[in-house]
């Protein structure tokens, strides 16, 4: 399955034949400016929760490329409203097997509002199993016990935020590392905004002292997984 990063917590996985982009925040983002938001044609979009850092390009993107966006239930009724013919709504708790594979939507402790200040639902993470792999992109979220649910999921990787502030940060993401007993973790969610700026060496200390693996790679770099 490969990866690549866009900055922020937006990322692109090839999986089961399909491109599933995450967490659309790319053209407002100084630190992404060589990357092409009109050359993105994903089959998927997943939609964390309604923040403008995970869905500024999304209406662009699913113009441009006929994507099905996956979002919490209210979301996707905003986005109905909002005229996007392809959307799957679902629900914290819930999988759907999809032609790329299975998508579980799990719980995320952080908030969630629209654009124009719309209710958006509880935030979310997803779960995905496509290609033998299994994957966790926990969303914007504090460390929370929920995570242990993902203990015997024997996950692959694990994509986790790490910039503090609005989310965990490197001490609470390594403890989250272990209440989901994955040792793979590409991080996100650091650098785009002064409150968010991290010490990226002491981060990859701090992650190789606790025995895990911590990749953080660059802007439009990707990772086979
Ligand atoms: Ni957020
Ligand atoms: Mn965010």
């Amino acid at each position: 399955m490969k990866f690549t990063y866009y900055g922020q917590s937006a990322f692109e996985l090839q999986a089961g034949g399909k491109t599933l982009l995450f967490d659309p925040f790319i053209s407002p983002n100084e630190m992404a400016k060589n990357i092409d938001v009109n050359g993105l044609k994903p089959d998927y979009i997943l939609l964390s929760h309604g923040h403008g850092d995970h869905m500024a390009d999304l209406f662009t993107i699913e113009k441009n490329s006929g994507a099905t966006v996956i979002c919490i239930a209210d979301i996707a009724g905003w986005l109905d409203n909002k005229g996007l013919k392809n959307v799957h709504g679902m629900n914290i708790g819930g999988g759907f097997n999809f032609d790329f594979g299975r998508v579980k939507m799990v719980n995320a402790v952080h908030s969630s509002s629209m654009p124009d200040g719309s209710y958006g639902g509880n935030p979310a993470g997803f779960v995905i199993y496509a290609d033998g792999k299994k994957i966790y992109f926990a969303g914007d979220t504090a460390l929370t016990y929920d995570m242990k649910l993902l203990a015997d999921e024997s996950l692959d990787w694990a994509i986790l935020p790490i910039g503090d502030n609005y989310t965990m940060g490197i001490d609470d993401a390594i403890k989250a590392s272990g209440f989901i007993n994955c040792k793979n973790v590409i991080g996100v969610h650091y650098d785009t905004f002064p409150a968010i700026k991290i010490n990226k060496a002491e981060a990859a200390k701090k992650f190789a002292d606790a025995g895990i693996n911590l990749e953080l790679p660059g802007i439009g770099e990707s990772l086979d997984l």
